[in-house]
């Protein structure tokens, strides 16, 4: 192995593109059931794991929304997001932006403050225990522009517990020209912007020309078919747009885990960062997905350090967040 399991674990980093439902591992979800008397259609672990198979994006949040199911009240919330902070803990995290799905919960009759109240308890928990950390609110792309736009309404009143927005789910026929005026409002409102611009869809590169012309977004999550067009990757690099990749679930979602492209952007000073996506349906939380991307691609520790070095850099923590982060990362390369 290029790199040790110790470095990629113990290298301090930030975690951009974590969706917290995506976290729900077999054992919380078959408890959750339980707990609230909901028949997932297993019993044991090993089959609601063995349920957790899927080949492309839409197969998988074919699995993913109905899992969501099994939560129902907001400890239900704060559950889901305390156990990942304790895995990210284990992983380095210094920095955790979370993503989170309202519509996903609000479609089901769960009201919007249960969900924020929850995993901003998790948040808070989180910081007390020293790491730095926000929710990104994301609206469900295949749902309509308005069920956006009453969704930001609705979570307003809680703007000061999320940092900003973001767009996930199917992007296949939902371009992100059609949430326009959802995401100016956010930005009217102080809200940071990021999306998902997932990899090989169709109009991939139509679709980030138009996030970044166009919405205004801060990041791409995903974002790594703008290899395709170096006019592109130099108004990236130019503009230190942050790419927050992932590459286990780019190996479950598509034929493989896009590691080149990842390698090539890093190489052109684009600022590419690795995340972990939905670690409990792929199996890896952030370190795995650097081990992964060193083995797979050969890379040494200079390079998984500028990964590290990206994340915190592109992450939305304070100027002096930032700084305190990047000096205790450099201690540690000095050290190694
Ligand atoms: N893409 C789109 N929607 C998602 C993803 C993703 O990577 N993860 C969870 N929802
Ligand atoms: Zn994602």
């Amino acid at each position: 192995m290029t790199v040790s399991r110790e470095f990629a674990y113990s290298i301090p980093k930030a975690e951009l593109h974590l969706h917290l439902e995506g976290t729900l591992e077999p054992d919380l979800k078959l408890e959750l059931a339980q707990k609230n008397g909901i028949d997932i259609g297993q019993t044991t672990v090993e089959e609601v794991q063995a349920s957790y198979q899927f080949d492309s994006l839409t197969s998988f949040l074919a699995v993913y929304y109905p899992a969501m199911n099994v939560l129902q009240d907001e400890d239900d919330f704060y559950r889901l997001g305390a156990a990942y902070f304790a895995r990210a803990k284990d992983n380095g995290v210094v920095r955790a932006e979370c993503f989170f799905d309202p519509q996903a919960h609000t479609s089901r009759g769960i009201a919007i403050e249960t969900v924020i109240r929850g995993y901003y308890r998790a948040i808070e928990e989180a910081r007390a225990q020293g790491i730095s950390a926000d929710l990104i609110l994301c609206f469900l792309r295949d749902m309509s522009a308005q069920s956006a736009l009453e969704t930001l309404q609705a979570a307003l009143p809680y703007k000061d517990m999320f940092v900003g927005v973001g767009l996930d789910s199917d992007e296949r026929d939902n371009p992100p020209q059609k949430f326009a005026e959802c995401f100016a409002l956010a930005k009217d409102n102080g809200l940071r912007v990021t999306m998902h611009c997932d990899i090989d869809q169709v109009g991939s590169i139509d679709n980030i020309r138009t996030a970044l012309t166009e919405l205004g977004t801060e990041r791409l999550d995903h974002g790594t078919n703008i290899v395709e067009d170096p006019a592109l990757v130099e108004l990236v690099r130019e503009r230190g747009i942050g790419l927050t990749c992932c590459p286990v679930s780019n190996s479950f979602v598509t034929d493989d885990m896009k590691g080149k492209e990842i390698v090539e952007l890093l190489g052109k000073g684009v600022k590419v960062s690795v995340n972990s996506d939905d670690p409990a349906y792929f199996g890896g939380y952030v370190a795995d997905n650097l081990l992964a991307l060193a083995e797979k691609e050969g890379l040494n520790e200079a390079q998984i350090a500028q990964l590290a070095r990206n994340s915190i850099e592109i992450s939305w923590a304070s100027d002096e967040e930032k700084a305190q982060m990047l000096a205790s990362l450099e201690e540690f390369v000095a050290s190694h």
